[in-house]
């Protein structure tokens, strides 16, 4: 059972990511058999200079070490260090009909805000499902809003099985009901492109500060609130705290008494001291940056070597050997 998942280094990593994607990837290395990478090709649809780019791969490969990604037990690598990924981007774009892509919601979101489209932006499911195809992958662990991307995945998996006879395995994709979608300060999805995320590193006052300003309605202290379960807080600190710490918390704000400065207090501290020991650890990394270069370069080697099994094999299928 393989899983696979990776994340475009295009912003600073938020706890959407981590509770969406991160560490139900992390939970799955005790099972072995782990792929997981940073997709910087991915990235180009967004960035466009190259030094923040550099930058940003290496910051994403940092972080996720840090969080308990473990080279001994996955393999870890750069997307671009693995070119085949292209080449099979281009045999699958061949089965994939535009309807299917025309039907993408992000790119449907993208152009709605007036971004105007480029031949990556639209072709992105097609270079996602080689990513995942690529690897023999069976699970891939995100969020909900990648579950669209992880249909037309099968879809195009299953086309290109039809029309060159069984070639790849179909995945499945993994997405956590209670971390689906991990609410942001403004109740949308927490996402970089939103600009209301909780980062999961960066500067301690600059963190608090941004937890202390999220907006409440203006319900007194005092005041029982029947809706508990839907107050932001509480449902960030259900993801940070322990169950009977976040539980009372909620009791606490629904029977009235418990203010909402106190409650996000709480709720930094809970989420501060959540991420101390991917702190630490983040911290030796930063200072030993020639062994994150090791573990993304022979996280390539080993990647590089299922991905030319598997690229022969459809090379073959499709008569292209
Ligand atoms: P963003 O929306 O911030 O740009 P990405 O698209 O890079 O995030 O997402 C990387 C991974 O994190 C994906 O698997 C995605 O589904 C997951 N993810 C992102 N935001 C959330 C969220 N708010 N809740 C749950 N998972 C999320
Ligand atoms: N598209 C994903 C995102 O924006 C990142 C990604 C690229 C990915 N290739 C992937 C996720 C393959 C899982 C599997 O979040």
């Amino acid at each position: 059972m393989r899983t696979l998942t990776g994340i475009t280094p295009s912003g600073t990593l938020h706890i959407g990511n981590y509770f969406g994607a991160m560490r139900p990837a992390i939970e799955a290395q005790a099972g072995g058999d782990c792929y997981y990478f940073i997709a910087d090709y991915h990235s180009m649809t967004t960035i466009t200079d190259a030094a923040e780019r550099r930058d940003m791969t290496r910051g994403i490969a940092v972080d996720w070490l840090a969080c308990g990604l473990d080279p001994e037990k996955s393999v870890f690598w750069r997307q671009s260090d693995v070119p085949e990924v292209c080449e099979l981007t281009w045999l699958l774009g061949s089965v994939t009909p535009m309807g299917l892509l025309e039907r993408a919601h992000s790119y449907k979101d993208k152009t709605a805000k007036g971004i105007s489209p480029n031949f990556g932006l639209f072709a992105y499911p097609v270079l996602m499902a080689a990513d995942i195809l690529l690897y023999d992958t069976n699970a891939v662990p995100v969020g909900q809003d990648q579950r669209q991307h992880l249909e037309m995945t099968r879809d195009i998996a299953i086309k290109f099985n039809q029309t060159y006879g069984q070639t790849f395995v179909v995945p499945e994709a993994v997405i956590r009901r209670e971390v689906a979608v991990v609410p942001g300060f403004d109740g949308q999805k927490m996402s970089k492109s939103y600009g209301n995320t909780l980062e999961i590193f960066g500067d301690e006052k600059a963190l608090r500060k941004k937890v202390m300003s999220i907006v409440m309605d203006s319900r007194t202290p005092a005041e029982p609130k029947p809706d508990a379960e839907r107050n932001l807080c509480i449902q960030l600190l259900k993801l940070v705290a322990p169950a009977d710490v976040a539980a009372d918390t909620e009791a606490r704000l629904r029977a009235g008494g418990l203010g909402y400065g106190d409650l996000k207090k709480a709720l930094f501290e809970r989420y501060w001291g959540y991420f101390a020991p991917a702190r630490a650890r983040r911290a030796e990394l930063l200072a030993d940056p020639g062994y994150v270069d090791r573990v993304l370069r022979e996280g390539a080697e080993r990647a590089r070597r299922v991905a030319r099994a598997v690229i022969a094999r459809a090379r073959r299928a499709a008569g292209l050997d």
